[in-house]
């Protein structure tokens, strides 16, 4: 496995590779980034792996100085999976101030959007960024980050990018726990309760499998659960799977997201539910 800090030296070493296969990531990496990773190797000769904290995902009051940079460990872990690391600095991704974006689609402001201004302008000037360096035939994105995903499937549509994008379904740990670099922030009482916004998500899909349609209010049993037991709801949604538009009455495809604090921990998760 090679790793490559710049952009130059990595458009040399992938000027003679075919099929390359690519996988986004911030570091820190977990067994959801490897799954990620595991699944690249299926569709492509040379998997890469991009490791960048993303300064400009980031809102002024949020994690980007305290996110976690394990580059070492990231690389150790990645070993016999991926062919070539890129690992840039900032000053080598951002050369000169970054002063055009991509705007994401309305679709953007809300969800996390409307709580994370700028937040996915940030993540798809990134990845349209990265994919031009890289140059991928195709690029795996995890359903964790489900409105992430349907972004860049936009970019990619929208701008005409000859990329495949594959949806990796969410890695969770044995307890149904979302896979999360953040879920590091966790205290060990936190970490015993983070399940809850699952379990909420859960039971949603259970009683809508169960016949219930009335959105509303099992979005605000769930939501009342959270906040009885301390969490602030960001928002909890039941949404159309494919156009994340609020589910209509007789949805078939529906998926359900929530974002929630516990603490000082921000923590996505999302289930979808297909409807016979
Ligand atoms: P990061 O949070 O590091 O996630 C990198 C990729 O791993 C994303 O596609 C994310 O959806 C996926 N992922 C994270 N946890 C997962 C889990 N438990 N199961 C499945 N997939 C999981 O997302 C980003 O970084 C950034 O926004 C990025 C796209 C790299 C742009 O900066």
């Amino acid at each position: 496995m090679e790793i490559h800090h710049t952009v130059p030296a990595l458009r040399q070493r992938l000027s003679w590779a075919t099929r390359v296969v690519f996988v986004p990531t911030m570091g820190n990496l977990h067994e959801g980034h490897l799954d990620l990773v595991r699944l690249a190797r299926k569709h492509g000769d040379c998997v890469v792996v991009s490791i960048f904290v993303n300064p400009l995902q980031f809102g002024p009051n949020e994690d980007y100085a305290q996110y976690p940079r394990t580059l070492d460990a990231d690389c150790a872990k990645l070993e016999g999976l991926a062919d070539v690391v890129f690992a840039p600095s900032v000053a080598d991704l951002y050369p000169v101030e970054q002063t055009m974006f991509v705007e994401p689609p309305p679709l953007a402001t809300e969800l996390c959007g409307e709580f994370r201004p700028g937040h996915f302008r940030g993540v798809a000037t990134v990845v349209l960024k990265l994919f031009n360096v890289v140059q991928p035939h195709a690029a795996v994105f995890g359903k964790k980050d489900y409105q992430q995903l349907a972004v860049i499937r936009a970019l990619a549509e929208q701008f005409n990018l000859p990329i495949e994008i594959v949806a990796a379904e969410t890695s969770r740990a044995p307890n149904h726990l979302a896979l999360s670099s953040r879920n590091g922030y966790l205290s060990e009482a936190e970490r015993g309760e983070a399940i809850r916004l699952f379990r909420n998500l859960a039971t949603i899909r259970e009683a809508l499998q169960s016949g219930s349609r009335d959105y509303a209010a099992l979005e605000q049993a769930a939501r009342g659960d959270l906040e009885s037991h301390g969490w602030r709801v960001d928002y909890l949604s039941l949404r159309n799977a494919a156009t994340l538009a609020p589910a209509a009455p007789e949805e078939r495809n529906l998926v359900v997201l929530g974002a929630a604090w516990l603490g000082k921990t921000r923590l996505i998760d999302n289930l979808e539910i297909a409807l016979a």
